[in-house]
């Protein structure tokens, strides 16, 4: 399996980006992207600045949960400095570049799981983690957290066995992480540039999501919503008919789809 290290080289090497990816912080092993990410975009880091790392050893998830981050994936964060009205569309930007990366390099279909767990056949394939500073109405920083698993054999991980796959698993064969990485800046740059005509950003990622029409549950805090997922809000947020024809507007939560 490639478990072969990266190289800030490598990524930068004639990268058809303007900004996101042209200077790369690279670890072979790190506590988390994100951490660095924060320390850099609070001493002024350019735009576009990407901390990557081979392995992560306390890699973080959304809620406070640990992400399995090990060789064989990619972990990376991206610095932005996004005007406040955009902060909300990082979310969907970020699940669809990678919904583009994955169908570019590897010809893989996959899904949006709300508010933004990208699936491959009904698993999970990448999480991501926004994280921002922000100040009334100025945005100190955002940073976008991508964690994809790209060549991990997950029946070595049986803790995540049951609800993840990666790449590799579901096409039988390794994936070049640095094609994926560096389709992946792109396609955020490209994405990122677009938010001003943000309505497009907003109806792919509604098209995209394989949670709206089903029934789910939803864990939001400590309460747990019964319902159909009728719809998405521009803000993001998972519109929820109840059983007692509701509508609950969620802003954050873990779904569970039932079936
Ligand atoms: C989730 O699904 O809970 C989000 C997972 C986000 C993981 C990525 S890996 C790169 C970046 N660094 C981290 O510590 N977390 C994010």
């Amino acid at each position: 399996m490639a478990k072969n290290n990266l190289s800030p080289t490598s990524i930068t090497s004639n990268l058809e980006t303007h900004f996101v990816g042209q200077r790369v912080i690279y670890y072979s092993t790190l506590t988390s992207t994100m951490e660095v990410a924060k320390r850099e975009a609070q001493q002024g880091a350019v735009e576009g600045t990407v901390v990557i790392a081979d392995e992560q050893t306390a890699g973080k998830g959304r809620k406070e949960r640990a992400w399995l981050s090990p060789r064989g994936g990619i972990a990376l964060s991206i610095i932005l400095y996004p005007s406040v009205v955009y902060l909300p569309y990082l979310i969907m930007l970020a699940s669809l570049a990678v919904v583009h990366s994955i169908e570019a390099v590897t010809g893989l279909r996959s899904q949006v799981k709300w508010p933004n767990d990208v699936l491959v056949n009904g698993k999970k394939v990448c999480g991501i983690l926004i994280e921002s500073g922000v100040q009334g109405n100025i945005v100190d920083y955002a940073i976008i957290g991508i964690g994809v698993n790209v060549n991990l054999r997950l029946s070595d991980f049986p803790e995540i066995l049951p609800t993840a796959t990666s790449l590799s698993d579901e096409l039988g064969r390794d994936v070049s992480r640095l094609d994926m990485i560096r389709r992946l800046l792109v396609e955020v740059e490209r994405l990122y540039l677009a938010l001003p005509a943000g309505e497009s950003i907003y109806e792919e990622w509604r098209d995209s999501l394989v949670t709206l029409g089903k029934k789910v549950h939803v864990k939001s805090g400590k309460t747990i919503y019964v319902g159909v997922a009728e719809s998405v809000a521009r803000d993001g947020s998972l519109l929820l008919r109840s059983l007692d024809g509701s509508l609950t507007k969620i802003v954050a939560g873990d779904v569970t789809l039932r079936h």
